[in-house]
């Protein structure tokens, strides 16, 4: 597939395409590839969740790997902050990178807040139909700010923190998401199980692995 951001400065590229396609990375991994897009305010337990999934999965004997927010706000996208400009491209190279694990085989869990709808909807149409499955992890923010794991909030509403998700930024919630967890409510043991479920609903990989 071809990089369809529309955004390329560099000419006289041209693409090369692989003869290890990702058809056969699949069936040398005995399951499909997918992005499995965490979305949800600071505390909601994407984190947590995408790891528990990614355990599980990984136990089963399939091929994994979570890119967190924190984690590569450390690297790759360490230059930006919480504006709406750096959060659209935080998402616009999350999706880069996640198009990339796709296509070498592996299921790739992505935990962004990733408020905005149209940064969600870019990177969806990035790929295929099927192959971007968005779980929206549904705590109230009375919830993650009671948890308050990392201290965020208090600093959030003592004004410390600038352009906050839930107190001074929005949060815009899926309209349609694939799968809702109440992350705030459930066991994790449960919101894991609904996640394995929905990757065997979508062939994914099989019930007996
Ligand atoms: S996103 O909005 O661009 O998707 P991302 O998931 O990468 O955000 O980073 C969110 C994490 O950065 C939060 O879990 C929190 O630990 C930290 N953080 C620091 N400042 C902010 C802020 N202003 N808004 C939200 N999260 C913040």
């Amino acid at each position: 597939m071809t990089d369809n951001n529309n955004q390329n400065k560099s000419s006289n590229t041209v693409w090369h395409h692989a003869t290890v396609t990702r058809r056969r990375r699949e069936a040398q991994n005995r399951h499909k590839s997918v992005i499995l897009w965490f979305t949800g305010l600071s505390g909601a337990g994407k984190s947590t969740l995408a790891h528990a999934v990614e355990e599980e999965l990984h136990q089963l004997g399939c091929r994994t790997y979570v890119l967190d927010g924190d984690n590569v706000r450390h690297g790759l996208c360490g230059d930006l902050a919480f504006s709406e400009e750096d959060r659209k491209e935080n998402i616009r190279r999350i999706g880069n990178v996640a198009k990339l694990f796709l296509e070498s085989g592996v299921i790739i869990l992505t935990a962004f807040i990733s408020p905005f709808k149209s940064d969600r909807a870019l990177v969806r149409n990035m790929v295929l139909h099927g192959d971007f499955l968005e779980i929206y992890c549904d705590t109230p923010i009375e919830v993650c700010e009671q948890r308050d794991i990392k201290g965020l909030y208090q600093k959030a509403r003592e004004g410390k923190i600038k352009d906050f998700t839930g107190i001074s930024s929005p949060y815009e919630q899926p309209s349609n998401p694939e799968l809702t967890v109440h992350t705030g409510n459930d066991s994790l043991e449960s919101c894991v199980a609904k996640v394995v479920s929905l990757l065997q609903e979508r062939g994914v990989i099989l019930t007996e692995l």
